[in-house]
């Protein structure tokens, strides 16, 4: 990713009530995020998904930069009926730093 972790790690603080990071990361109000870029939707062990994101999955989701960012930027365009409750990300910069400090996670 073309972003800058340090300026992500500011950014993350708009994720941190729902998502966690890091070795002892535990699930919240939504799933842990370690290694979640390039990986496929709705895998996280013990996280109950929307229906709307499993089906999604089914359909092969896979979390590269593009699906992220689009996520990320309109989470409920991207994902009609998404339990994701996140207005998005405005700036495009912000949503390039928060996927250089994710990706700091693997
Ligand atoms: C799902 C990232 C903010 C709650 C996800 C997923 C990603 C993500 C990548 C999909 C995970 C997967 O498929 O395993 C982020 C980032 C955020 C953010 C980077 C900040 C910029 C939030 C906030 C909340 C939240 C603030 C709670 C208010 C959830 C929930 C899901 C989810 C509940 C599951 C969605 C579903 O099953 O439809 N998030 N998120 N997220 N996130 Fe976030």
């Amino acid at each position: 990713a073309e972003g800058d972790p340090e300026a992500g790690e500011k950014v993350f603080n708009k994720c941190k009530a729902c998502h966690a990071l890091g070795a002892d990361a535990k699930n919240k109000v939504g799933p842990v995020l370690n290694g979640i870029i390039g990986a496929p939707a709705g895998q996280v062990p013990d996280f109950k998904y929307s229906d709307v994101l499993l089906e999604m999955a089914a359909d092969g989701l896979v979390w590269d930069e593009a699906n992220l960012a689009a996520y990320l930027t309109k989470p409920r365009d991207f994902m009609k009926g998404t339990k994701m409750s996140f207005a998005g990300l405005r700036k495009e910069a912000d949503v390039q730093n928060v996927l250089a400090y994710i990706a700091s996670y693997e």
